[in-house]
């Protein structure tokens, strides 16, 4: 190469890297200028619904990346998975606490008052163990059995009339949180599977969602549903029981329909409890999976295990807003 070349060669190498350098510097100037000026470049940051004081994230960041990979993949990969007592449901509403599916034929006249105390009693001892976050979720898994198993029997001896499930429900105190329309509407006009896993009784839950307009044809339930015997009465429960700290076993059992949905590689789950995590289990190949968890009583005690949880944590929110601002960018 002679010497013009060379100075050439030269002259090229250092244009392009002062290029590069330009456009490296010139990026970090948008950038800065773009923060300066207040300028959100995150999708989180793009929903205001984030900033309520209600949610909390220990990784933001991992947030913004499952949620882009959520976007990305769009409606046909997406399915949902959610729990329903308390996650579907209401928590309290003006301080007075709201029914579980369980609560509801508790507290119906269809029960006698002895019956009525004794599962009231049952809940004041069990409840505190469900919820302790002092216990580990083995510690508390015979407490559940044994809770269950008293409950499903005091049910059975009250010979309750499957005839009268909807005015029951009617009656109730049953409240779903601020926008279950929006976001069970959304879901079903973008045909996205939703998969209500419940350790609560299925045919109140199916009656409350009836009744509530929103039990659309994508929504597939699992839960406790009762066995009424040829004159409609309670003589037992069908297959094996639900309890909060076993729906690991449940996942597992409806791999068939997990398998069915192979190709919605993305998930949203939803729950209130750490026994919740456990609801997407029998899924195969999930690409990104987001958990929303709502956290509702004993917070403090609580706050921390359920942000090495789950992705985005709702505390006290009595509301589907956050899920909904993640649905109408994802759909
Ligand atoms: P979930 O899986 O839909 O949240 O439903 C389970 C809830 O039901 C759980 O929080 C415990 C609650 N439960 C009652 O309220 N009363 C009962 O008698 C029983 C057995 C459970
Ligand atoms: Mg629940």
């Amino acid at each position: 190469m002679d010497r013009t070349a060379v100075v050439k060669v030269g002259a090229a190498a250092s244009a392009s890297v002062c290029a590069l350098f330009g456009g490296v510097v010139l990026a970090q100037y948008i950038v800065a200028k773009k923060k300066r000026a207040g300028k959100k470049t995150r999708i989180i940051e793009m929903m205001p619904q984030f900033e309520k004081t209600t949610v909390h994230m220990r990784d933001p960041e991992r947030v913004e990346q499952i949620i882009c990979g959520l976007i990305k993949g769009g409606a046909s990969k997406l399915q949902i998975i959610t729990d329903f007592d308390m996650t579907l449901s209401k928590f309290a509403v003006n301080g007075k606490r709201c029914p579980t599916c369980h609560n509801i034929i508790d507290n119906c006249k269809l029960v006698t008052e002895e019956c009525r105390q004794k599962l009231l009693q049952l809940k004041n001892k069990y409840y505190p163990i469900e919820i302790d976050p002092n216990l580990t979720m083995e510690e508390k898994y015979p407490f559940m059995v044994e809770w269950y198993f008293k409950s499903h029997t005091l049910l059975v001896e009250q010979r309750i009339e499957k005839d009268k499930l909807p005015e029951v429900v009617r009656e109730s105190d049953a409240a779903l949180r601020e926008g279950f329309e929006q976001f069970f509407d959304r879901l079903q006009q973008h045909n996205v599977p939703v998969f209500i896993f419940s350790a609560g009784l299925g045919d109140v839950l199916e009656e409350i969602i009836r009744q509530a307009g929103v039990y659309h044809p994508n929504v597939k339930v699992v839960s406790n549903f009762m066995d009424f015997d040829d004159n409609g009465v309670l003589k037992g429960f069908k297959g094996e029981l639900i309890h909060v700290y076993n729906k690991h076993d449940g996942a597992l059992r409806n791999t068939e329909y997990f398998k069915q949905l192979k190709e919605y590689c993305n998930i949203i789950l939803m729950g209130d409890s750490l026994g919740d995590l456990s609801m997407a289990d029998g899924a195969p190949n999930v690409e990104n999976i987001l958990k929303i968890g709502f956290l509702n009583d004993k917070v403090e005690e609580r706050l921390d295990k359920y942000l090495d949880s789950y992705d985005i944590v709702l505390v006290k929110d009595e509301t589907l807003e956050v899920p909904n601002a993640i649905l109408q960018k994802v759909l």
